[in-house]
């Protein structure tokens, strides 16, 4: 059998039960905790099989308040009519049924009564209440306002009154018996207070004594003066309906849970339950305002990398020998990577990013900020799917790395500075006023722009300009067209080379199958190159994530060895594959020509 069987599963396999039978059992189970708690006794919900020969357990309640009668599991449990004779008394007699003597068979005294589960007219199942008599002494206050509590309730059962017909049944955890319970008389008196429910009364600022007193009217006076008494309060705190408030009073928050007790046609009072929640509120707000928080935190951060990039390009800018420019465009491409994991955790509030989305920005912005003159597009080919930020983060700066490795060992000139030639480059207004005069035209300098074009001012959609730190100099040293990071690359600012959804359909190649395009590394040439391939394939199994970025490019230098390699680069992206993410990387030549870096992580699913 396959686990625990189904009450629904159960009634309509072996029993008659009909729909409205089913539900209103469900009513009664998602509620009879009260009934064993307050009887300090197992509950084992009977109804009779199809054929009438016997019974069947269909649901089974343990006590919170007292030992177990019942040690074994007896949901599914068939037995024959006669084998227990106060199952076939219940239904025959329409009443509660008690044993004389205790049954030893499981070796502990146990008293058993049978409590007809009347729905309307008919008698639809038969509660066995099993008391383990080991532990009864005799009964304090509690324990007689609980049994006698538990005693109207059977009987409320068995007239067909409880569980309240026609109220929704109560989902959320309610108030349980050993919470706190009070017990009203007829007009709404409390009558016995257990000492858990006086003292979160006493929290919520009463000083009075609580039995004797009108609960309604005493609890209400608890709110502040001027405050408009909610009527549901009055109706719960009195004990009228079958229904569920919270009372905040002095820094406290208490849930009431009304169960008004009605036997025989006349109304003998109620019992309330009381829990302190203040600590569960206090809790659920403290939660809801981390969410938000951390929200918050990552939208700063990346608004300081973002500046952190600017401040570096600037300084970029300013540079005449080529590779310490270089060197810097590397670190504002690395600042930005982290950006983007931050702009995408800014937006959710758990600590997971869907990477597709990373990845695409990654790419697009290593493109952008290095490259845009080399007409490369990097294609993105299957999903990285939902990765944690701890994971995001890195990965995010090793795909960076590996991809500004292609686009400048791969398909940049032979010096890695400088393509030699602006033929190819897109012009664009705002460019020629930073860059003409600032360097060569022959330098992709650091401002150097794809097809996607932005404002001087546009420093992004969410308005980053008015809290950065750097905002004040913006007119002066123009961060805006050239500030890095993902504003400005929303779906609609795209240029019609950019990496969009369709960069990656089904037709995109994958690393290994080389188009009409690929050459013999011998046959290129700086002139003689046809469309270029980048193509960044994710696959996501169970437990790992393989990535794959493969250039149709340069292919490595003569005597390459990743392991003895010691530039900057690819240190980092060892360091973060193996330290950091626990993975593995290799880096090999393609047979035709061309880099293909293989990067595999262990990653849990999120
Ligand atoms: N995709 C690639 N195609 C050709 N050569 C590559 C590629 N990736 C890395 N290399 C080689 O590996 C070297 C080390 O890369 P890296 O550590 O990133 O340093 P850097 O990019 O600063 O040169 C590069 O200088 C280049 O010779
Ligand atoms: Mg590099």
């Amino acid at each position: 059998m396959n686990g625990v069987p189904s009450l629904s599963d159960l009634a309509s396999r072996h029993t008659m039960l009909t729909g409205a039978d089913v539900e209103w059992l469900h009513a009664l189970v998602s509620d009879w905790q009260l009934i064993a708690d307050l009887s300090f006794a197992d509950l084992t919900l009977w109804a009779p099989v199809r054929d009438r020969r016997g019974w069947l357990a269909m649901a089974q309640m343990r006590p919170t308040t007292g030992p177990t009668a019942v040690h074994d599991d007896v949901v599914g449990l068939r037995i024959t009519t006669g084998q227990r004779p106060l199952l076939d008394a219940a239904i025959a007699q329409r009443r509660i049924c008690r044993e004389g003597d205790p049954d030893w068979t499981s070796g502990v005294p146990v008293r058993a009564e049978t409590i007809p589960v009347t729905r309307g007219e008919r008698v639809i199942a038969v509660i066995e209440r099993s008391t383990n008599l080991n532990s009864a002494r005799t009964p304090s206050r509690l324990e007689l306002t609980y049994l006698r509590g538990a005693d109207d309730l059977a009987r409320m059962v068995a007239e067909g009154t409880f569980p309240f017909p026609g109220e929704e049944p109560i989902l959320v955890r309610s108030p349980r018996v050993g919470d706190g319970l009070l017990r009203l008389g007829r007009q709404g008196q409390v009558t016995y207070a257990s000492p858990n429910a006086l003292s979160a009364y006493r929290r919520l600022g009463l000083t009075a004594d609580l039995v004797g007193a009108d609960l309604g009217p005493v609890t209400a006076r608890l709110y502040a003066p001027d405050e408009p008494i909610d009527d549901s309060l009055m109706v719960v705190a009195s004990g009228r309906r079958p229904r569920e408030t919270e009372v905040e009073a002095n820094g406290s928050v208490v849930q009431l849970r009304a169960i008004p007790l009605v036997v025989g046609g006349s109304r003998t009072g109620a019992l309330i339950l009381v829990r302190d929640v203040t600590e569960l509120r206090r809790r659920e707000r403290e939660l809801m305002s981390k969410d938000a928080t951390i929200k918050e935190i990552h939208h700063r951060v990346k608004n300081n990398l973002q500046t952190v990039a600017a401040l570096l390009r600037l300084q970029a800018r300013r540079l005449s020998e080529p590779e310490a420019r270089s060197a810097l465009e590397e670190a504002v491409r690395r600042v930005g990577s982290i950006a983007v994991v931050h702009e995408t955790l800014s937006l959710t509030p758990d600590e997971v990013v869907d990477f597709d989305d990373v990845a695409a920005r990654v790419a697009t912005m290593a493109v952008e900020v290095s490259a845009p003159e080399l007409g490369v597009t990097p294609r993105l080919v299957g999903t990285f799917g939902r990765l944690p930020a701890a994971v995001a983060t890195p990965l995010a700066m090793v795909l960076t790395e590996l991809l500004q490795n292609a686009l400048k060992h791969g398909f940049g000139p032979a010096d890695g500075y400088s393509r030699g030639s602006v033929s190819r480059r897109l012009d664009t207004p705002e460019r020629d006023g930073h860059e003409a005069d600032s360097h060569g035209p022959d330098r992709p300098g650091p401002d150097g722009r794809g097809p996607i074009s932005r404002g001087p001012d546009s420093l992004g959609p969410d308005g980053h300009e008015t809290d950065s730190p750097g905002s004040d100099s913006c007119e002066t040293v123009s961060l805006g067209p050239d500030s890095l990071g993902p504003d400005g690359r929303g779906p609609d600012s795209r240029g019609p080379d950019s990496l969009g959804p369709d960069g990656r359909g089904p037709d995109s190649r994958g690393p290994d199958s080389r188009g009409p395009d690929s050459r013999g590394p011998d046959s290129r040439g700086p002139d003689s190159r046809g469309p270029d391939s980048l193509v960044v394939t994710a696959r996501r199994l169970p437990g790992k994530l393989t990535v794959m970025i493969a250039d149709s490019g340069a292919g490595l230098p003569e005597g390459f060895d990743l392991s003895t390699s010691d530039s900057l680069g690819l240190q980092i992206v060892r360091t973060l594959v193996a330290a950091e993410l626990g993975g593995s990387l290799t880096i090999n030549g393609r047979p035709a020509g061309g880099t293909l870096v293989m990067v595999e992580l262990p990653v849990e699913t999120v």
